[in-house]
């Protein structure tokens, strides 16, 4: 019985992590939520996963950037935003 109720569980989540794989490739941290909110609902990962990644200051210029083409955000969110992004998309990560 628990083990049917488990293995159902686990299976709900497979489904949802093959669903959404936007989300299951996105790291942990603070600022996913503001991602997901506020940058994923004009395009999808790719443009930020791809962009080979920027420092904090270059994020925060994407960010802006993308507030004055409509992305919705709090001010408060910013900070906390570009520093995730920063920290999750270095600028090392060119290829
Ligand atoms: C209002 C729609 C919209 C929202 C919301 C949005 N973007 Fe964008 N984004 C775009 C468009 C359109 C482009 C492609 C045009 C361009 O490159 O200037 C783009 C391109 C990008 C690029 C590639 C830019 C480049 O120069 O290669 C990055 C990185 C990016 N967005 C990050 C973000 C982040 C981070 C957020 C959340 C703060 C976000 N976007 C929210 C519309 C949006």
């Amino acid at each position: 019985m628990t083990k049917t109720i488990f293995a159902s569980i686990a299976a709900t989540m497979m489904a949802a992590a093959l669903c959404y794989p936007v989300l299951a490739q996105l790291p942990d941290g603070g600022g996913r939520d503001i991602l997901r909110m506020s940058c994923l609902g004009c395009h999808d990962l790719s443009p930020i996963s791809g962009s080979g990644g920027f420092s904090k200051e270059d994020w925060e210029i994407v960010v802006k950037s993308m507030i004055a083409m409509g992305a919705r955000i709090k001010a408060e969110d910013v900070p906390v935003l570009t520093a995730y992004l920063a920290d999750a998309f270095p600028p090392r990560q060119r290829n």
